[in-house]
């Protein structure tokens, strides 16, 4: 079903992007003092901060696991993050979105290094404004790389989408409150392999195909601002 909220007018978007162009995108690694490694993201008008601890000990005890490490990640929304105040604390749809970050980044840290520990990962989305978990997994994923975490790669994300009725990069919030469709997506980079992929809506094999197609490449974008992220910290230590 189409909306009727005109969102595109002659090829120009609400927020007067183009169909296959990123919002602006900043990147900072080691932004907080106490966490091992820290990442902060500001993506279009979404304001996202990730802390990482660990490996350290399992609490609960029982939790424990002798061949590997546990990846706890836990993705919050501060009450001002929204324009109606969000109640704190975790919701149905925050444990969902921890539950998809964790497992996907499970899928790119070497958790057999480290085995009876744990690594707890904090997302906090301090401004929301559409495609939080995937600016959290990329802060995240960030942050774990600051703490010298080892990992296959890097996990990258992007989302896209369908509105009114063209395919469409990085849905803002208007675009995803009012679209037809939205598919987020993370990749790991260096073979592409998808970690994490939900979609919201419905799309033809045709419209999926080129909305993936521009998913991985927004991703490969995002990945790229990654790497400067990283470099911009280690660039002058010796490491
Ligand atoms: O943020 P993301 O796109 O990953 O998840 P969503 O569940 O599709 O939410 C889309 C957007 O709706 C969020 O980024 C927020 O801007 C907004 N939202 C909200 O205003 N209040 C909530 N309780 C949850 C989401």
């Amino acid at each position: 079903m189409e909306t009727e909220k005109k969102l595109i007018v002659d090829g120009v978007r609400v927020d007067g992007r183009k169909w296959d162009e990123l919002r602006d995108i900043k990147m900072k690694v080691g932004v907080l003092k106490n966490p091992v490694g820290s990442a902060s993201i500001e993506w279009g008008k979404n304001k996202v901060i990730a802390g990482v601890y660990g490996p350290r000990e399992v609490i609960p005890k029982f939790e424990e696991d002798s061949t590997k490490a546990i990846l706890k990640c836990e993705y919050n929304m501060a009450p001002f993050s929204v324009e109606d105040r969000k109640r704190p604390g975790p919701d149905r749809r925050s444990v969902e979105i921890s539950k998809v970050i964790t497992e996907a980044l499970s899928s790119v840290v070497l958790l057999e290094e480290f085995p009876n520990t744990q690594i707890n990962v904090y997302i906090e989305i301090l401004r929301a404004d559409a495609g939080t978990r995937i600016a959290g997994i990329t802060a995240a994923s960030l942050a774990l790389a600051d703490a010298g975490v080892p990992m296959k790669d890097l996990v990258a994300g992007c989302t896209s989408g369908k509105v009114n009725g063209e395919i469409v990069l990085d849905l803002c919030k208007e675009e995803d409150n009012y679209g037809d469709c939205d598919l987020p997506v993370a990749i790991i980079p260096k073979n592409k392999e998808i970690v994490l992929l939900q979609m919201d809506g419905i799309l033809t094999k045709e419209e999926f195909n080129k909305a993936f197609d521009l998913v991985v490449d927004g991703a490969m974008n995002v990945y790229e601002m990654q790497k400067k992220a990283l470099y911009e910290k280690y660039k002058n230590k010796d490491v």
